[in-house]
């Protein structure tokens, strides 16, 4: 007999393994499904689906576990090597909850996060309405937050940098009407990392 794990919990226990190995990507996913939540919200979802957009956020990276501290927190620029294997994050964290019972919504925001309208993204280069609803939101909430936080090898984007990057991918990287309620929430300042500056 299979014990079939409770999803809430898991993604909390989880999310406090990896803060100690990987303070800012735990804090980044928790930061990711508050904002996904929001979004959802004025998305129109439901209830069940704006907590799998919470569950999705706070395990989106999970697969970074799988990667060597070294690489991810490298000051410097990564080599071609390096880049690619910290591409191998969405995959090893599909293979890491796949069998488990997750929506099937939270696997695949697992593994397509980092894809693009365009079909230049990663790791299986889907184009449009092959992303999922759900997975399109959180990629606006991923690239959203991590621009706006400050990293040991750059320092965070301005507020008008990141609404000039959401606005400049609308319909190409970014879904069109998800980037423009990121941009609302950010010119209300409803999501507001920047403090008063
Ligand atoms: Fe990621
Ligand atoms: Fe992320």
């Amino acid at each position: 007999m299979t014990t079939k794990i409770n999803t809430h919990n898991f993604a909390e226990v989880v999310q406090y393994a990896l803060n100690y190995r990987d303070s800012y990507t735990a804090g980044h996913q928790k930061r990711v499904a508050e904002l996904a939540v929001l979004i959802g919200r004025r998305a129109g979802l439901d209830e069940a689906k704006i907590h799998e957009l919470y569950i999705g956020g706070m395990l989106h990276d999970i697969g970074k576990i799988g990667i060597p501290r070294k690489i991810l927190n490298k000051k410097d620029s990564l080599t071609e090597e390096e880049f690619m294997e910290i591409k191998n994050h969405p995959k090893i964290g599909f293979e890491l909850i796949k069998d488990e019972n997750f929506p099937w919504s939270v696997k695949d925001m697992v593994l397509h996060h980092h894809e693009r309208l365009d079909g230049s993204g990663y790791p299986d280069g889907l184009r449009g309405k092959e992303i999922s609803l759900e997975t399109r939101i959180i990629t606006v909430c991923d690239v959203t937050e991590a621009m706006s936080t400050e990293r040991v090898y750059r320092a965070a984007r301005t507020r008008s940098e990141v609404i000039k990057e959401l606005t400049a991918g609308r319909k190409i990287r970014y879904d069109d009407d998800i980037a423009g309620i990121m941009i609302e929430l950010i010119n209300t300042g409803i999501y507001n990392p920047w403090g008063s500056s």
